[in-house]
Formats: C-alpha cells, structure tokens, sequence
C-alpha cells in the first residue's frame, strides 16, 4: 500500500503524470482499389516492364509508363515528363542532361534529402551549399548570389517539406547570370506559389514517388521539363544512353552514360491511379497543416511554417522551430539549460512523452555528412574535389550554413505529418498536447 497522491493532471507524462494522447495514429495510405484494378490489369497482361535498352518503339517504355508521363504532363501543364525509378535517378538525369563538366559547380540547400546534392557530385560536379531562409527553411536567394562563381553552372531548389522556395526571384537570379535551375520538388507534388506549380519554375522539375510521399508507387519518380533537348538527354540518362546514341544521331557526347533507371509497368499503373487523388490529398494535409498553424500560433517561442499569401503547402513535414526570447518570456532561460539545443531535445521529449506521434528533432545538414566533410566520393584519392582546383577550394567546415546548423542543432522541431493518416480529432489532440507541455515548462527547469 501507498499513500502518494495520483500526480496532477497538468504532471507531464514524462515525470510520471498522465499521457495526453492515448490513441495509436493510423499509418497514411493513399492506396485503394484503384490501384488494385490497376495492378491487376498489367498483371493480366504479363507484361511488367515495356522498355528496351535499344533505339526502336520501346526505347520510350510501355503503356502504363507512357499513360503516366502524359498525365503528369497534362497536370503540370509541361511538354515532357520523364518517368524513372525514383526521384535520385531523376535527379541524376537531371543533372546530367544540363552538360555539366565535371568540376563545374552547383549551388544547393543544405537543408535538403541528401540526394539533391549526391546528383552533382554524381557527375563530378561540386555542390556548393547556400544557406536557408530561417523562417521558410528554403535555400536562400540572397545566400545563393553570395556564391555564385564563374564555375557556377546551376542551382537545384529544393521547397522544402512542400513550402515553395523563392522560386521566382531564384530563376531571375539564375537568368541574369547564364545558370540553369533544378527544381527538387519531391515534397512539394500539386504545390502552386503565385498559380504556378512548383517544379515548373526551373529548367526541370523533379518529384518523387517514393512511398512517404503524398502518393506513391512504391518507389518511382518523375521529371518534367518544356524542353525538347534536356527531355531527349533524360530519357538517354534513364535507358543505357551509350547504346543509343548512335542509332539516335546524337553527336553531343558529353554525359551520355546510361543507367537502367526505369520504371516498371506496376510502379507506373499505381502512379497514373495516384495522379488522380493527388489534389485531394494535398487539401486534406493543407487543412491540418493550417489547423495545427492557428491552434499552435499563440505558443511562446514556437514558430509554425510561415505561411504567405498566394503560396500553399503540402505540408510533407510540419516544420517549427523555438526561439530563446520567446521560451525566456514563458520562464525558460537558456543559461539554465546550457543551450537552447538542449531546450528543444526536452520538449522533443516531453512531446513525445504526451504521445504526439512523428516527434522530430533533427532534419539534414547535407554539408555536415561524412562524405563532405572528408570529401571522399568516389575511390579514396578524394575524387571529385581533389580533381579540381575550384573543388579543392570548397569550404564545407561548420559555419559555412549557420542558420541550417542552428536549425538542426538547436531550434527544429518536426511533426512527420507524411507518416500518419490524421483527422481532425488526431490534430486537435495534437494540438491540445503542445499545450499541456508549453502549460508546463516550469516543470523542465533542471532542479537546483
Ligand atoms: C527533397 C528530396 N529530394 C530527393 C528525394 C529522393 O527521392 P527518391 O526517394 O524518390 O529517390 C527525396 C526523397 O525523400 C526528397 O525528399
């Protein structure tokens, strides 16, 4: 037998007191019958893939990959899409197809999936990182002007967890300076800023089809692009492009090495199904994002996405991060702490303590990755960087992204909202967490 007193209500779940969210929230699925049928259909026919690595009517694909690439070019209103395995083989296509020589540099987010960069240096190239926008967590402009050399060939943009970057004064920047622009959307599929698809900005748009994203395939993803010529050097990339280009009268070699980086007939059959649903299941994430904005707006010292008019968000990941000022206000002072890094791996805790699902305290800082900070890629000798004197310049030290670093090192919190199938019951319980923790922060005041 003993006395203790049941803790209070207000206890934080991590100090012994009761959990506030006691439901296990369903996995997102975005599959249905459709895609059953769909599947079925290609299984019926026996045919799993329609692509030959050879010039001739399958260099294209088969039905399903060729159905697909047309509605994604009807939806984004593009000349081309070009399907592929998945979103880093786009990427490398991608690059490729712009002439890069090796050596040449392209500016980047370090605030990104590691594969937006890995496709420069996939071509020899050098990714050259500019900061991000503290309040968007998108790539700069006014840091990409900063690094712009005369070895600078594009930039890849990232908008990041579905919020566009600052596509339109990027591509501005890029046309007064002779570079091409890469466009990653891969977490920002049927995203408009200003009317305009994202992915539709830059010289190619990328998505991907990977199985966290609003719709998927398994694995899969796609490149759009209006012109004719990087179109062709995408589809030689993706099909064995040093077999073709003969039969194809291509006289250009430079990069024309080839991959198998083709999409099967069953990844392409879901995709075109997944194409149809794409809208409704990007309002469906926009309704909570926007939600969760008003109910956590009022938080001391919690920033939700930034929102701008004019602009969505596909709200991939709900991304926010804390500030000092605005915690002290609420009686956390980061000296008490040590640092505000520590402050936020608390809260992360107590967050996930109360249940709140996809609690992240970490995202990418792509330039701190052992590869970079070693610059060793291919072989050991330190291939691409040592191959170049631009390359053996690059500064990768810590410092070079210091709001990327501070981000990730002290100030982010994520919600994984691509991981879970909400509804408004799940958000306002969510919510209603937060604010049980926020209501509690004198509880995580290290004892004196
Ligand atoms: C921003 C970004 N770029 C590229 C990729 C690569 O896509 P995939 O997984 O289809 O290769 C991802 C995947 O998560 C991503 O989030």
């Amino acid at each position: 037998m003993t006395n203790a007193m049941p803790p209070a209500a207000s206890t934080l779940a991590m100090l012994g007191g009761e959990k506030h969210i006691r439901w296990q929230a369903p996995a997102y699925n975005p599959i249905g019958q459709e895609e059953a049928v769909a599947v079925n259909e290609v299984m019926q026919s026996g045919v799993l893939s329609g692509f030959v690595g050879a010039s001739g009517e399958k260099f294209l694909g088969g039905p399903k990959v060729q159905d697909f690439e047309a509605a994604i070019a009807k939806y984004y209103g593009s000349r081309y899409a070009i399907s592929v395995n998945s979103l880093t083989s786009g990427l490398i296509c991608a690059v490729g197809a712009l002439d890069v020589e090796p050596g040449d540099e392209i500016i980047v987010s370090p605030w990104t999936m590691c594969a937006s960069a890995t496709a420069i240096v996939f071509w020899g190239a050098i990714p050259i990182f500019a900061d991000i926008e503290l309040d968007t967590f998108n790539i700069d402009p006014v840091a990409i002007a900063a690094k712009i050399t005369p070895r600078t060939k594009a930039i890849m943009v990232p908008s990041i967890f579905g919020l566009p970057a600052k596509l339109e004064a990027i591509v501005e920047l890029a046309h007064e300076h002779g570079l091409r622009v890469i466009e990653d959307a891969a977490q920002a599929p049927g995203v408009k800023l200003n009317d305009k698809f994202v992915g539709t900005f830059g010289d190619i748009g990328g998505f991907s089809f990977n199985y966290h994203k609003h719709i998927h395939c398994g694995e899969g993803g796609v490149c759009i692009t209006d012109s004719e010529y990087l179109a062709q050097r995408m589809r030689l990339i993706r099909n064995h492009a040093e077999a073709v280009v003969e039969d194809k009268g291509v006289t250009s070699l430079g990069n024309m090495v080839g991959f198998n980086f083709r999409l099967g007939e069953l990844e392409a059959a879901i995709a075109e199904q997944q194409m149809h649903k794409l809208d409704g299941y990007v309002a469906q994430r926009w309704q909570q994002g926007v939600k969760l904005n008003r109910l956590l707006g009022k938080l001391p010292g919690l920033h939700p996405p930034a929102l701008e008019p004019d602009q969505m968000h596909a709200f991939y990941m709900y991304g926010m991060r804390i500030d000092a000022e605005g915690l002290q206000s609420a009686g956390l002072a980061v000296n008490d702490f040590g640092s505000l890094g520590k402050i936020r791996d608390l809260l992360c805790e107590a967050l996930r303590g109360e249940g709140v699902p996809g609690v992240c305290s970490r995202y990418v800082n792509v330039h701190m990755l052992p590869m970079y900070q070693k610059k060793i890629a291919f072989g050991t000798r330190g291939y691409p960087w040592q191959a170049h004197e631009n390359g053996r310049a690059v500064d990768y030290t810590r410092g070079i992204c210091p709001q990327a670093e501070v981000l990730n090192e002290q100030s982010y919190i994520g919600l994984s909202l691509c991981e879970y199938a909400f509804d408004d019951v799940h958000i306002d319980d969510i919510a209603a967490a937060f604010k049980k923790v926020w209501k509690s922060l004198d509880q995580l005041r290290p004892k004196p």
